[in-house]
């Protein structure tokens, strides 16, 4: 399996074909971290308004920790999920205590924030720091499961170690923000859950399930 070949080809279409969105103009850590927030249950274009919204009224660390639960709550609002808000509200103000306000750039610290979970951590490590760090979520467990072949219950827990094993030995040391958010890219835009556009993508040449034919049928996704 080629690596190198496959990171030049990932970072090439995604710096050529990615999409212009809001929290990819900037690497404060704190931006990165709510966006990801955001996006843990929402889609990317639900997201969006809600994110500029939330931006304008609490542009800072500062902002956010100063602010009243209600205000925070009903920036929120439409979004759903308000243990997301009230956990992020939270976490904010220890950053505000116990960091001097700065998101701290390291796994232990990052992992204790109220509503990081490994997903979070992994993703603001990487993207916001450039850190090589796995970030796997639904979508990249989709990608990855075709590319390498992986048959694990993506429902259980400790499948999604397997998949952070895999993006640690083939994530690009040079570009760890570009790579994760690649994957992601390639998930959002190219390897759907439904009729993957194999024929489109850039990496089809290092892909197990479509020279198996077998695309459809990956990620393996039992019922709870
Ligand atoms: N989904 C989760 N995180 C994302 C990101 N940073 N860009 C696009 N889609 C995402």
């Amino acid at each position: 399996w080629d690596i190198q070949g496959f990171q030049e080809e990932l970072l090439q279409w995604y710096c050529e074909n990615k999409r212009d969105l809001p929290w990819r103009r900037e690497k404060d850590p704190y931006k990165i971290w709510v966006s990801e927030i955001m996006l843990q249950q929402t889609k990317v274009d639900t997201v969006i308004p809600y994110y500029e919204r939330f931006m304008n009224a609490f542009p800072t660390i500062e902002a956010l920790a100063n602010a009243d639960e209600e205000t925070v709550l009903k920036t929120w609002e439409g979004l759903g999920y308000y243990s997301r808000a009230r956990n992020l509200h939270q976490a904010v103000k220890e950053v505000k205590e116990n960091y001097g306000g700065a998101v701290p750039d390291n796994k232990e610290d990052i992992h204790n924030l109220r509503g990081v979970g490994p997903y979070t951590a992994g993703a603001i490590l990487s993207i916001a720091f450039n850190i090589p760090a796995p970030a796997v979520d639904g979508n990249v467990m989709r990608v990855l499961s075709r590319l390498f072949l992986v048959y694990d219950d993506i429902m259980k827990g400790a499948t999604r170690k397997i998949f952070e094993g895999i993006v640690e030995e083939i994530i690009s040391e040079d570009a760890p923000s570009d790579f994760n958010q690649a994957i992601m890219e390639l998930g959002a835009l190219i390897c759907t859950p439904r009729s993957p556009a194999c024929l489109l993508c850039p990496v089809q040449r290092h892909c197990l399930a479509r020279e198996e034919g077998v695309q459809e049928q990956l990620p393996v996704k039992k019922k709870k």
